[in-house]
């Protein structure tokens, strides 16, 4: 016999009695909170760039100290070849459930500093909304995890085993989290994995995102003369590495705005019909897309919706292009070089590897025979898709719902947290992605933000997740 047979009506009261003294201690502690996130903001810790060593390291202490503060134990920067991953714990009892939290303490670049209305690192909560670097992506998300857990600590409501995992690379492709992952595998044992790096929808129409799109990243080096010519006495008789550049870069996409690399789609798994039509279900305008992005129209692969082509399609972008003379004034030369970054996101069942290999081949093979051309890949990370029919993912709608007020909808991401399919396959973990993110917090972006609501409505379901998780795994 089951302990509680009516289990639903059961959890709705406990769900009463104990989620109020949590919500005071939130709303008594919310300008702590936010002035927490605040301090945590002004530290630049750019991952990218090295000028920002001292700072990224600093943010890692930063976090640690925070977690020790609420109460977790065995709190340490775990060495990497890079950048420290903070770690703690809390076992209440090995018997329970335990949730692995993963999050990052680095951010982006945030040049260009001058397209910004106040310094990227001065944070400032204007209309409701908490402007800086790293205010949504993904300080702001992750430090709604610490504080949760405090308020589940101080009001003796944490009701599973906790683990943290805050790295510090994430922006610069998690190069050193793969090794650590593989060879601590005790160490992280757990039995699902809670990320807030993700957004949703909106406020009015919470969702959860289930599906990240993977990624292969080049650049390409083209090479003409051996060296910077006047481009009078050359011109019209040497490739151009830009020009030729340019050309092959524009062969990359069809008519259809179809990637042209032979074999591209072929793992590609297409949606069924009804799945697609199930997607088309929620709210999404294109005129309202459009004019948040200043655009008279949208582009891309011919056949597939907006939502489709950044969620469930491949894609193939340049993230920048440089070569010759950009100085003030005019140059008259034929450079011998010119460089692209070239990024390609992928869909199941897609892999990095596979990608990398024919994108190498193809950008090889239509090089013409006037330049040299050299690809070199970056980082790569895999495609995945989480389930919705798990006790994890019942839990977060259910804390969704709950403060909400709403059911959310689960939606497929466009971007990409390489770690995730790793979860997966070095420890067999599926991962929640409960995001609290808008599109229009510009991440990545100037004047980045995170609404104070969604910071506040984070921190406020997290511990719902906990209670229904736990609950619903006995
Ligand atoms: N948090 C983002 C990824 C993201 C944002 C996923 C919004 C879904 C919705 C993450 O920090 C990020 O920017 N990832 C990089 C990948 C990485 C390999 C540099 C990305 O997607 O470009
Ligand atoms: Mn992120
Ligand atoms: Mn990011």
């Amino acid at each position: 016999m089951p302990l509680f047979s009516e289990g639903w009506h059961f959890l709705l009261t406990l769900s009463q009695t104990n989620v109020q003294p949590m919500n005071n201690y939130i709303s008594e502690n919310k300008d702590r909170f936010l002035n927490e996130l605040l301090d945590m903001l002004r530290i630049p810790s750019v991952s990218a760039d090295p000028k920002f060593k001292q700072d990224v390291l600093r943010t890692a202490e930063f976090v640690a100290d925070r977690l020790r503060e609420a109460g977790a134990d065995k709190v340490e920067l775990c060495e990497t070849a890079g950048y420290p991953i903070v770690y703690g714990e809390k076992i209440i009892d090995p018997n329970l459930p335990t949730v692995l939290v993963y999050g990052h303490y680095d951010v982006q670049p945030a040049d260009p500093y001058e397209l910004w209305n106040s310094p990227p690192f001065e944070p400032v909560i204007k209309d409701g909304k908490i402007y800086a670097r790293g205010a949504c992506d993904d300080k702001g998300q992750m430090y709604m995890h610490v504080k949760a857990f405090e308020v589940m600590m101080r009001n003796n409501t944490l009701p599973c085993n906790v683990k943290f995992m805050i790295e510090g690379e994430e922006e610069v492709g998690s190069a050193n989290l793969g090794t650590f992952v593989k060879n601590n595998k005790s160490k992280l044992a757990a039995d699902v994995i809670l990320i807030s790096d993700t957004g949703m929808l909106g406020n009015d129409t919470p969702s959860i995102t289930t599906g990240l799109r993977g990624m292969s990243y080049m650049e390409v080096e083209v090479t003409g003369p051996n060296r910077d010519l006047h481009s009078g006495l050359y011109g019209g008789a040497v490739a151009n590495p830009i020009n030729i550049l340019c050309q092959m870069i524009a062969s990359l996409h069809d008519e259809h705005n179809r990637i042209t690399i032979p074999g591209f789609y072929d793992n590609v798994n297409e949606l069924s019909k009804e799945e697609r039509a199930e997607m088309a279900r929620a709210p999404f305008s294109l005129d309202k897309y459009k004019q948040a992005l200043d655009l008279s129209d949208v582009h891309g692969e011919e056949g597939y919706t907006t939502m489709e082509r950044t969620s469930i399609r491949p894609t193939l972008d340049v993230n920048g292009i440089w070569g010759g003379y950009t100085g003030e004034g005019a140059k008259t030369v034929i450079p011998s070089k010119a460089f692209a970054k070239i990024s390609m996101r992928l869909v199941p069942d897609q892999t990095s590897e596979e990608i990398t290999e024919k994108f190498t081949k193809h950008f090889e093979s239509i090089a013409p025979g006037s330049v040299k051309v050299v690809v070199k890949p970056h980082h790569g990370g895999e495609p995945v898709v989480t389930p919705t029919d798990s006790v994890a993912y019942q839990a977060a709608a259910r804390a969704y719902e709950e403060t909400f007020g709403i059911k959310p909808i689960p939606v497929r991401s466009g971007g990409s947290i390489p770690i995730v399919a790793m979860f997966k396959s070095e420890l067999g973990l599926d991962s929640v992605l409960m995001g609290f993110g808008l599109d229009s917090d510009a991440i990545h972006s100037p004047n980045e933000n995170f609404g104070v609501f969604n910071y506040m409505k984070g921190i406020e379901t997290i511990p719902l997740f906990y209670k229904y998780y736990a609950e619903m795994s006995r």
